[in-house]
Order: structure tokens, then C-alpha cells, then sequence
């Protein structure tokens, strides 16, 4: 057996590729084959596990693969994608709020705080890149990803792994397809090798090139095969084709049935414990000749590689518990809250409150004090504290003139909002109604609308007082059709955040602006979804979802995709595309004026979506290619470039295998939200 000098530990310390290959074989030489085996499981026994569930589950980091002789330490997971799930760590706007920011850099920040976070508490290997598209706002865990479109998601997840990997291991979640839950153990998903590739993978793939370290493969069938033992999607797609160099984790404790298919799949590690990858199983597998320990050995050296390059000297000045939560950090929460939330409606423009004309608020609503930070699964995070909508209102105006009561006693409610020059009523979801579905709680929404009391609520009170401000808070579209006309300001807040309730005062008061847009549309009806199931053991999922589906069919949504109204208004002029025939390795450019025409300052997000009218194929009306977040000053116009390389122009042939750019005349679409009416248009030719 090889000797090795090296203390395999932080020392080690090294960025350079050639170097971490050498030493990766180095150390896969000297492992038996018992200890090689032993890297592809969690470490953690079963009962303990249960245990730590039942009380603070991952309140620790999970260790997975620790080989002891050679002194190779186990990576440490831990949950997110709110922030860190272990003790008292910052908790930041749910993912689908980040998406409203359309805020990468923030989003990256954000990974930069999660990682400093999960590395100060002990862990290295941080679950929460949870990137799963869209399709039906029933999903139960919509919160936990970024929005519909693969093009955002794709940004935003990649910005998250860029951040987090400053300090710790990220991993992609949940590949693939993993976008309803109550079924997620068993549902066989059935797609078209054209809408997986172009609709449902794009955002993987862009964090594989953003040089994420890990994936977790999804609970669901895709194609009559379980995610974890799915040798299309792991070994095919992930690992050739796109050429991942790092490691597959499974979904928890049900995401492998059959080991050995597993295995020769491409899965790597179980997790969080050893049940169909035994060590015993696969060294029987191995010699018996059934399994090949070229499989083992490729899972070893994945992993060996990614522990190498994560393996940093220790800071321990660095990375000292007085960075969890720090002011820095729930700073970083309070401003992503602020960019997140989504004025959706502002009649009369009765926002921004003037706090020296109104003399009395009422606070109505179930959740105006609800510490409503999203789902109590796995994603659960545990802030030192969390400032509620109430509690905001009330810092911010002051007690006194603070009247509130929580709609249960309608007659109260009614009472106060008499008195009161501006109602706010907080209403929608919370882990009750949608979230990770366990042991028959949460899990898919049985309903797109607010509760009825809600929409009661809001009904009785808009007949006492006119200026009425509906709160939402949840973790995807709401159908508002049956009260919007009742309420004067609907904003979307989701689950905002330990610093929720400060960043909402500031927005109702106007100290800051809204700028957040919806990451999907929301829909006037049900009809204009895909088709939803929550109890389905199987589903297709179609090439057409959210709002390519209402441009398709030609519906208008309630609100479109990328909408969100602000104080001040913007106009777009002079929409120029520089080079107006390009070839297809070119790279589109386009500038475009904005202007700040109000009399306050504003962030606007501007929204490029490509369409090909010429395509040989069905295609989009539009779709979504680049976007970005600019800040302007009052009467402030300033010149924008966007850019897009021709080749994201492709769709995927099935019959050649391969992505295809194709000649032809393209529409350029910029502008403020998704609706075609209210863009500027451009074209281009691919020659
Ligand atoms: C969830 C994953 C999570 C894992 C570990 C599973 O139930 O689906 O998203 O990372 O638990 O917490």
C-alpha cells in the first residue's frame, strides 16, 4: 500500500488543477478497496439521524466520507436555500423573492454570506443551489427556486454557486424535473428529449460552466427511470456530455431503490446514510464482476478532486461565530427583501404613504405579525430574530398610531379601519399550506386564490375604507381576479425574510422605491396553466409552461411575466441593434435609452426576449435571452448594452442529437415586463 506524506487538511491549499488531479490519484492509490467504497455514503448512522430530525434537523453539518487511516476528513452538508439551516444564521428572502430582484450580483453576495455562514458553523457542502423550473405555481416548493424561466434561472443559480463557492462546496438540486411535490417519491415524469433539453436542463448547465461542485439528483422518475439511477441524466447528459467533473449526491433516504442500477447510473454518494448502497453490497457487486471498480474509482476521484479544491487555509479570525447573522449580513437580507418586493397594483397612486398627512394606520390581516419566513422542511433556517410587517409598520410610523387586529374579530377590524386614513392587510400562505410535503402536511397547494377568509377580509373592509393595501405574502402566483378591483395597492411580498417587515415600511412609505418584477406570470385562471396533478403517479411535462404558454395561445395573464410598477416611470427610446446581420458565432449587441421621468430615484429591470419567426421548427412567440438591473435618478436617461451570443438562439434537434442555429430573420424585443404590447422591437438576420 502507498505511503502518503502529505496530512491530507487545509494546508494542502491549492487552486491549480494539475496539482489536485495529481494529488487526487495519489490518494486514490492508497485507498483499499473497503475505504474507497466507503465515500459513497453519508457517514451518519440511521439513528442518530431520525433523532437529530425529530429535534433540529441538520442543526449540524451531515459528514459524508471520512477515511479516518488517511486522515481524509468527510465533507459537511448543510441545507439551505434561505441561508444556512443550522443555528441562528441569517435568513434571507426565500429563492422566488431573489428571483423577483433579477439581482445577480446581490444573489451572489448572498451565496458570498450563506458561505461564510455554513464554512463558520463547521460545514462545507452547502445543499440549497435548488434550481427546479416553475411549471404550476401549485408546486408546494416554489419558494425554494427562482422562477419559470430557465434563462433567469440559469443566472441566478449560477450567481448563488459563485458566491457560496468563495468558501464551501455548492451543489445543484434537484436534477431534474422535480417540480411538484406531493408525488415527488413516485411520479414518473414523461418529457420529449427537445423540451428536457431546452426547457428543464439550461439552468444545470450553466452552473456545471459556472464550476459547481456537486449535483443532487431529484426523488421523481424522468422517463420510467428514478432521477438517481437515470443513466441518461447523470452519466449521458451531465457527466459526457457537458463534461461534469464533480459528483452526484441522491435526494435523502428515498432518492436510490436499486443500488447497483444507482451506481452504473452515475450516482455517487447516498444520502444521508448507507440503505441500498451498502459498502458490504458493492464490494460484493464489484467482485462478483457485476459492477466495474472503474465505476468506483471515477466516484472516488470525483470526490477526492472536489474536497482538494475546496480545501482552503483555516481563517479562523475568518470565519468567527460573530459572522453569523451579523449586521453585514442581515443588511444584505433587509436589501434583497427591499429589491424583491412586487408593487403589482397602485390606483391612484395612494402609495407611497406620506407620513405627515396620515395620522393612523390599521394593520390588519392573519399574517400582519406572522413570523412568516417560509416552509418548515428541509429548508427551514432559525434567525436570532424576525422583524414582521407589523412590527416594521410600527418602528417605522410609530406604536401609537398603529392600529391593529388580526382579522379573526371582523367587527374589530371594521372598527379600526374606519378610524384609520390607510389600511394594510397582510394575507396568503404560509407552511401550513405549501411547502415540503411530510407526513401528510404541506406540500402541493390545493388552491391558486388566498384563503376565502382572505379574500372576505379584504371584500368587508374595501366597503368601509377605499384605500385599502393588500400584502400578499406565499411563494408563487396568486390569482387575485376575485377582489382586485376591491383593493387600491396589491404588493407581492413572499416569505421576505428576518428583515421582511423593515423593508416593507420602508417601501409603503416610499424611503425606497419598488423594483422587484414577477419571475413568472400570474394567471387570470387556472386554464391558463399547464395541466396539474398533485396526486398524479405520472405526468408530461409539455414544451410550453408560464408565459410562453399565454403567448403561444395568445391570453393575456393577469399580470405578465417580468411586471412590477414603481413610484417613477420609465421610458425606453432609441432601440438600436448594432450589427444587424451576424454569423452564427456571433454575438448579438443591442443598446437601448432609458429614462427616469419621474421626480424620485429607481432601480428598472430591463428585459431583452428574442423570437424567430423563419424557424423551420414550432418555436416561442419570445423568449427570454438577457437582463439587467440599472438605478436612475430623477430625470437621470442612461444607455444600456445587452448582448447575446447567436448560438442561444439553437433548438435542439432530436433526430441529429444536437442544438441547431438556424438562418433566418430574429425579433429583438426590449423592455420593461414580457407583455409584446408594451416592448420595443428590433430584428436581426443569422446568416
Ligand atoms: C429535500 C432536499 C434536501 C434534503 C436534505 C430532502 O427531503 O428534497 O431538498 O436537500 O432533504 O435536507
Amino acid at each position: 500500500m502507498m505511503h502518503i506524506e502529505e496530512k491530507f487538511g487545509r494546508s494542502i491549499n491549492t487552486q491549480n488543477q494539475a496539482e489536485i488531479e495529481q494529488l487526487a490519484y495519489k490518494y486514490l492509490d492508497a485507498l483499499t478497496l473497503e475505504e474507497k467504497v466507503r465515500f459513497m455514503q453519508g457517514d451518519l448512522p440511521l439513528f442518530p439521524h431520525i433523532i437529530a430530525m425529530g429535534i433540529h434537523y441538520n442543526s449540524r453539518p451531515l459528514p459524508v466520507g471520512k477515511i479516518k487511516r488517511l486522515g481524509i476528513p468527510p465533507f459537511g452538508f448543510s441545507d439551505g436555500p434561505r441561508g444556512i439551516v443550522m443555528a441562528n444564521s441569517t435568513c434571507f428572502p426565500v429563492s422566488m423573492a431573489r428571483g423577483a430582484t433579477f439581482d445577480v450580483d446581490l444573489e451572489e453576495r448572498i451565496g458570498n454570506a450563506i458561505g461564510i455562514e455554513g464554512r463558520t458553523q463547521g460545514a462545507d457542502f452547502f445543499g440549497g443551489v435548488c434550481i427546479n423550473l416553475l411549471r404550476h405555481p401549485a408546486w408546494g416548493r416554489a419558494q425554494e427556486t427562482y422562477g419559470e424561466d430557465q434563462f433567469h434561472l440559469g443566472e441566478m443559480g449560477s450567481a448563488l454557486t459563485r458566491g457560496v463557492q468563495k468558501h464551501m462546496m455548492a451543489c445543484a438540486k434537484h436534477y431534474a424535473l422535480n417540480s411538484m411535490e406531493n408525488m415527488r417519491f413516485k411520479v414518473d415524469v414523461s418529457i420529449d428529449e427537445r423540451t428536457l433539453r431546452e426547457i428543464y436542463l439550461p439552468h444545470f448547465k450553466k452552473c456545471v460552466d459556472a464550476g459547481i461542485a456537486a449535483f443532487m439528483s431529484a426523488y421523481n422518475q424522468v422517463n420510467g427511470h428514478y432521477c438517481g439511477e437515470n443513466y441518461h441524466l447523470l452519466t449521458e447528459i451531465l457527466k459526457k456530455e457537458w463534461g461534469f467533473e464533480g459528483f452526484v449526491v441522491s435526494d435523502f433516504i428515498w432518492g436510490v431503490y436499486d443500488g447497483q442500477k444507482a451506481i452504473k447510473a452515475g450516482l455517487d454518494v447516498e444520502m444521508p446514510f448507507q440503505l441500498k448502497m451498502k459498502p458490504k453490497k458493492i464490494m460484493e457487486w464489484i467482485r462478483s464482476g457485476v459492477l466495474a471498480e472503474e465505476r468506483i474509482n471515477d466516484s472516488v476521484l470525483r470526490i477526492l478532486k472536489q474536497k482538494l479544491r475546496f480545501l482552503r487555509d483555516e481563517e479562523p479570525e475568518f470565519y468567527s461565530r460573530s459572522k453569523i447573522a451579523c449586521q453585514e449580513h442581515t443588511n444584505l437580507a433587509l436589501e434583497a427583501a427591499l429589491k424583491s418586493m412586487v408593487l403589482l397594483q397602485n390606483t391612484n397612486n395612494i402609495l407611497p404613504l406620506n407620513s405627515e398627512k396620515i395620522q393612523k394606520i390599521a394593520v390588519l390581516g392573519q399574517l400582519a405579525d406572522s413570523k412568516n419566513i417560509g416552509d418548515h422542511g428541509s429548508s427551514r433556517v432559525y434567525p436570532p430574530y424576525v422583524v414582521t410587517p407589523l412590527m416594521g409598520i410600527q418602528n417605522y410610523f410609530g406604536y401609537s398610531k398603529v392600529l391593529y387586529e388580526n382579522g379573526s374579530n371582523l367587527t374589530k377590524a371594521r372598527t379600526i379601519a374606519q378610524e384609520a386614513d390607510a389600511v394594510i392587510i397582510v394575507v396568503g400562505y404560509d407552511y401550513h399550506i405549501e411547502g415540503e410535503y411530510m407526513m401528510g402536511k404541506a406540500g402541493d397547494r390545493d388552491f391558486l386564490t388566498l384563503k376565502s377568509s382572505d379574500e372576505q377580509l379584504i371584500t368587508e373592509i374595501a366597503s368601509i375604507n377605499k384605500n385599502i393595501i393588500v400584502v400578499m405574502e406565499g411563494g408563487s402566483a396568486i390569482i387575485v381576479e376575485n377582489w382586485k378591483d376591491k383593493a387600491a395597492c396589491i404588493i407581492m411580498a413572499w416569505y421576505p425574510g428576518m428583515e421582511g417587515g423593515n423593508a416593507l415600511a420602508q417601501l409603503l412609505f416610499g424611503e425606497v422605491n419598488f423594483s422587484g418584477k414577477l419571475p413568472f406570470m400570474v394567471p387570470k385562471s387556472a386554464d391558463q396553466l399547464p395541466y396539474f396533478d398533485k396526486n398524479a403517479k405520472a405526468i408530461t411535462y409539455e414544451y410550453y409552461h408560464g408565459y410562453r404558454l399565454t403567448d403561444k395561445k395568445g391570453r393575456t395573464p393577469a399580470y405578465p411575466f417580468g411586471f412590477g410598477l414603481s413610484y417613477t416611470t420609465f421610458s425606453y427610446g432609441n432601440l438600436h441593434v448594432k450589427n444587424t446581420r451576424i454569423d452564427k458565432s456571433g454575438i448579438l449587441e443591442v443598446s437601448v435609452d432609458i429614462s427616469n421621468n419621474g421626480n424620485i430615484a429607481g432601480d428598472e429591470i430591463i428585459q431583452l426576449y428574442l423570437g424567430y419567426p423563419e424557424s423551420n421548427v414550432d418555436r416561442v412567440v419570445k423568449e427570454l435571452k438577457a437582463f439587467t438591473r440599472i438605478n436612475l435618478s430623477p430625470n437621470e436617461t442612461k444607455t444600456i448594452k445587452l448582448s447575446v451570443p447567436v448560438k442561444e438562439t439553437a433548438y435542439y434537434d432530436v433526430d441529429l442529437k444536437s442544438w441547431i442555429v438556424e438562418s433566418g430573420r430574429c425579433e429583438v424585443y426590449v423592455g420593461s415586463c414580457s407583455d409584446i404590447r408594451s416592448l420595443m422591437k428590433s430584428e436581426f438576420t443569422i446568416e
